[in-house]
């Protein structure tokens, strides 16, 4: 019956394109979020870094090494760190051709420019701040990024936007600066310790092979600080069998570099 199908849907986990769409489209670029666009994915997840000069970009690793040309364009500045950077220096590397030629010229993008095209997408957006113990200050930065651009209002916080990060502190100084952001711990702390998350965190964003259902159950007993039930999403699943698993678990999300294998996946769940 209909009932069902939807009880069914209900518990389908959301899928979350991993640095965008990164198995189709080099990482963390306009690309990577337009790709998962394409493939109907409304959540995108990025990592947030910060320029010698203070500009927010969107990239994974502390250098620039591995996701672009650096290395050819200035051959002498080894080992390549983001924060050693002006924004003006990485506006001129390719950040796509290391993944395939038909990416040539992509761009490491700005968080300013990112922030523009998930909302032309009408994509939602898990933002991670990397590496914050780099970049003092940073939240407060992002924040006030996010706040100009239109994305701390009532519609944003309330459904489009979370932001995440490995580091407990950095997320306690978001729920400090702006209680009303939803954020997310990447870990799984033990059940013990988890009280003491809720304080600051609404989300458990886990490595999946740390989860169980137990594990699961014992975040959603928790009240988070918004006075609503914790969610768990696990990282990062790329093959079915694992998507399944965890989803059995009761996960709220599953971040993946495959969110088209993700979906043929949970077909029937
Ligand atoms: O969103 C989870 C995942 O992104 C955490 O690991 O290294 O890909 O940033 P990493
Ligand atoms: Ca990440």
């Amino acid at each position: 019956p209909a009932s069902d199908a939807r009880a069914r849907s209900d518990r389908r986990p959301v899928i979350i394109a991993h640095r965008g769409a990164s198995s189709h489209a080099p990482e963390n670029t306009l690309a990577a979020v337009d790709r998962a666009a394409g493939l109907g994915v409304d959540w995108v997840e990025n990592d947030v870094q910060r320029t010698k000069d203070g500009t927010l970009v969107v990239i994974h690793d502390d250098s620039l090494r591995r996701t672009t040309d650096v290395e050819r364009v200035f051959p002498g500045r080894s080992p390549w760190k983001v924060k050693d950077f002006t924004a003006a220096e990485i506006a001129r590397l390719d950040a796509g051709s290391w993944f395939g030629r038909a990416y040539a010229g992509v761009r490491v993008p700005t968080l300013e420019q990112y922030l523009r095209r998930v909302e032309h997408n009408r994509q939602n957006l898990l933002l991670e701040i990397k590496n914050p113990e780099l970049y003092p200050g940073i939240e407060q930065q992002i924040l006030k990024l996010l706040g100009n651009e239109g994305w701390l209002d009532r519609q944003h916080l309330a459904s489009r936007l979370v932001v995440q990060s490995f580091s407990a502190r950095s997320l306690r100084t978001v729920h400090d600066l702006k209680p009303a952001v939803t954020t997310g711990f990447l870990g799984s702390p033990a059940v013990r310790e988890l009280p003491a998350y809720a304080a600051f965190t609404d989300r458990i964003n886990a490595s999946h092979g740390s989860l169980s259902a137990g594990y699961v159950s014992a975040v959603h007993a928790l009240t988070g600080p918004h006075g609503r039930r914790m969610g768990v999403a696990a990282w990062t699943v790329d093959d079915a069998e694992t998507a399944r698993r965890v989803a059995g678990y009761g996960v709220d999300g599953v971040i993946t570099d495959k969110p088209d294998l993700l979906r043929q996946a949970f077909q029937g769940c």
